[in-house]
């Protein structure tokens, strides 16, 4: 009997030396410890001898089965150890690596534009209009009839109208001057108000010109308002956005809701004032509308012109990104070619 426990030990050792992973391993000790296992039957034939040998052959059988223990734990440690090495090998990342490409999305240059010059006149101590005073899509009553455009009057052919069929005298907005009435239908002066937007014109389109562009309109309304400080603030919005190195002129003009109406032209940065097919030969590019509010205006809001003036202006977005940038066509903001994009 001790001959058959040293031959099971020996080959026990064997094939535990043999085992080459944790599974295996598991496998060995079923097949020599488990109840079932073969020093269990082993075991189970003691009781058959005289009980001297009953206790020698008892305490060897438990010697062998307490090494082959110590053995096992000790050769699966080494496997769990090995296991895990491999594991981790074949898991490792090099995070030196360079990561993929992902391109980054940014801020198209109108709204940055727009973002850029509603600060500074934020910081001109002016506010952005809510937003439902500025629909894009308006009444002619707003974007005409109450900014002194007489029934039928020519002057609203200045401004190719988009009509829509929903209803008759529902239009795509002209301009963001209606804000203007909004404003003052629902805010009593002082008011000292700015209101970005999108304009529709039905023109055809080309180099200056689209169907869409934007505006920011600007309005203040208060005590002694005159022409000069219609004149100071758009200096001072002009000096900040372009920097005081840019040539501009006031130009005087016609607007029909204001009284005198002035407009601001800004060197073309194309030419540099020579002329070219950007600025139509002339030197310079208008950016701007404005002028004192008009008294028909402010009587059509409620507000009495003996008491309250105040100026306006409605200034191109699309313009004044073109002639700080140097860009001489206005559909590329439109075109979403990236290669375009990707130089803001
Ligand atoms: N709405 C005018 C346009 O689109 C621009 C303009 C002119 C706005 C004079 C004004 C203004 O507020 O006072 O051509």
């Amino acid at each position: 009997m001790k001959e058959k426990l040293e031959l099971i030990l020996k080959n026990a050792l064997d094939e535990i030396n043999k085992a080459e992973s944790l599974q295996s391993l598991e496998e060995v000790k079923v097949k020599y410890l488990s109840r079932k296992g073969e020093l269990n039957s082993i075991k189970k034939n003691l009781k058959d001898l005289s009980d001297e040998d009953k206790r020698i052959v008892g305490a060897f059988a438990n010697n062998v089965s307490n090494q082959l223990e110590e053995i096992l734990d000790k050769k699966s440690a080494e496997l769990y150890k090995a296991e895990l090495n491999i594991k981790l090998n074949a898991e490792k990342i090099d995070i030196t690596l360079p990561s993929d490409f992902r391109p980054q999305g940014k801020v198209h240059p109108l709204t940055d534009t727009i973002n850029e010059i509603v600060e500074i006149f934020q910081g001109l101590g002016f506010s952005v209009m809510p937003s439902e005073y500025s629909p894009e899509v308006e009444t002619e009553y707003i974007n005409f009839d109450m900014l002194n455009f007489p029934p039928n009057h020519p002057a609203k052919d200045m401004q190719d109208t988009f009509y829509t069929k929903t209803a008759p005298n529902v239009i795509l907005r002209s301009q963001t001057s209606g804000a203007q009435i909004r404003q003052m239908l629902n805010q009593a002066p002082p008011v000292r108000v700015i209101s970005p937007g999108r304009v529709y014109r039905c023109e055809s389109v080309s180099a200056r010109k689209n169907n869409l562009f934007h505006q920011i309109e600007g309005l203040l309304v208060d005590k002694d308002i005159t022409f000069g400080d219609l004149k100071g603030i758009l200096n001072e919005f002009v000096r900040i956005y372009f920097g005081s190195a840019r040539p501009t002129r006031f130009r005087a003009s016609y607007f029909p809701f204001t009284e005198p109406s002035a407009e601001v032209d800004v060197q073309c940065i194309m030419c540099g004032g020579s002329g070219c097919r950007t600025c139509s030969n002339t030197g310079w590019l208008e950016v701007l509308g404005s002028g004192m509010v008009h008294a028909n205006v402010l009587r059509n809001v409620g507000i009495d012109p003996e008491i309250y003036s105040g100026f306006a202006f409605g200034m191109g977005v699309e313009r004044l990104a073109m002639l700080k940038y140097a860009i001489n066509d206005i559909r590329l903001f439109f075109n979403n070619d990236t290669r375009f994009l990707k130089q803001f």
